[in-house]
């Protein structure tokens, strides 16, 4: 026997069209009514043009009566909410994490790629003013910049696969292909960058030829990091 608290699937609902079975069901509002009984219901279908079985919620807009025509019949059920095709393969608890905590699903990829950002344009522009003044604090803010480089890429190359997941349905497409090409690279790079600084600690203090190929590298950290940010963006703001 059908109550008021069943949760009717889409599925299940369509079988109540008043072809398989006798009992005829409309869904309306979350809300499966039985309207078995009427007589402008009793083929399954209404006005010979609203299918029962359905949710008919948009289509009551275009009738000459409001649901108050569902008042002399009994609600069944309730309809399942559908499931938005984003959230199809993210699993139950990250959904339920979202619904409680909404700015988790967005946020956290454009809040944490602003350390990369800073860190790889601070790094090359430490290095170039310790070139320009010689001060040696700068070269080493530019080394500890490189350090904390690591970490930051290391946040950043994981919200963003996270964000292209639930929000952007892992949906492959050319912005998403620059993004984890380059930020594979930049992150290699970084690599690179620290081993070469860690073993050869004056590599701009005797500026030869290693130190001029050091500065060119720390400089195309800003140009990957403003591609990153540059591809990023025309996904949050594509117009
Ligand atoms: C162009 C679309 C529609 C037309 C022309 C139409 C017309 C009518 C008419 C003339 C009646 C009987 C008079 C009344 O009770 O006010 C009626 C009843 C009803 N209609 Fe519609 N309707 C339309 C769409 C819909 C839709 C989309 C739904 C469901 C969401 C719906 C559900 C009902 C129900 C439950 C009744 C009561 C039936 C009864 O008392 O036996 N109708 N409709
Ligand atoms: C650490 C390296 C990365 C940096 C610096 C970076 C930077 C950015 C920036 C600046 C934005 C625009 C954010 C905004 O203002 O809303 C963005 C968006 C985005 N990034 Fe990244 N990104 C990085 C890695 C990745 C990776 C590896 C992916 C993997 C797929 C990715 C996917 C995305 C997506 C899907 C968006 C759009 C986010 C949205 O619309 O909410 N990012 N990224």
């Amino acid at each position: 026997m059908a109550s008021e608290t069943k949760e009717f699937s889409r599925e299940e609902l369509a079988t109540h069209n008043g072809e398989d079975q006798p009992s005829i069901y409309v869904g309306y509002e979350g809300k499966v009514y039985d309207v078995s009984e009427s007589k402008l219901w009793k083929t399954g279908q209404h006005m010979k043009r609203h299918p029962s079985g359905v949710d008919l919620t948009e289509e009551i807009g275009g009738a000459p009566h409001g649901p108050e025509v569902f008042d002399k019949f009994s609600q069944v059920g309730t309809l399942k909410p559908e499931k938005d095709p984003m959230d199809e393969g993210v699993p139950d608890f990250l959904l339920a994490l979202f619904e409680q905590v909404p700015m988790l699903r967005r946020h956290p990829h454009p809040m944490t790629v602003h350390f990369p950002l800073v860190f790889n344009l601070v790094f090359p522009f430490f290095n170039v003013l310790y070139l320009l003044t010689g001060h040696e604090p700068f070269e080493k803010t530019a080394f500890h910049m490189l350090i904390l480089n690591v970490p930051s890429m290391l946040v950043g190359m994981s919200t963003g696969p996270l964000t292209w997941w639930v929000n952007y349905g892992a949906k492959m497409s050319n912005n998403i292909k620059i993004k984890l090409s380059v930020s594979c690279l930049l992150f290699i790079l970084t690599l690179v960058a620290l081993f070469w600084r860690i073993t050869n600690p004056e590599i701009l203090v005797n500026m030869g030829t290693a130190g001029w190929a050091y500065l060119a590298l720390s400089s195309s950290f800003a140009v990957l990091v403003g591609i990153l940010g540059w591809f990023g963006a025309k996904m949050t703001f594509p117009h």
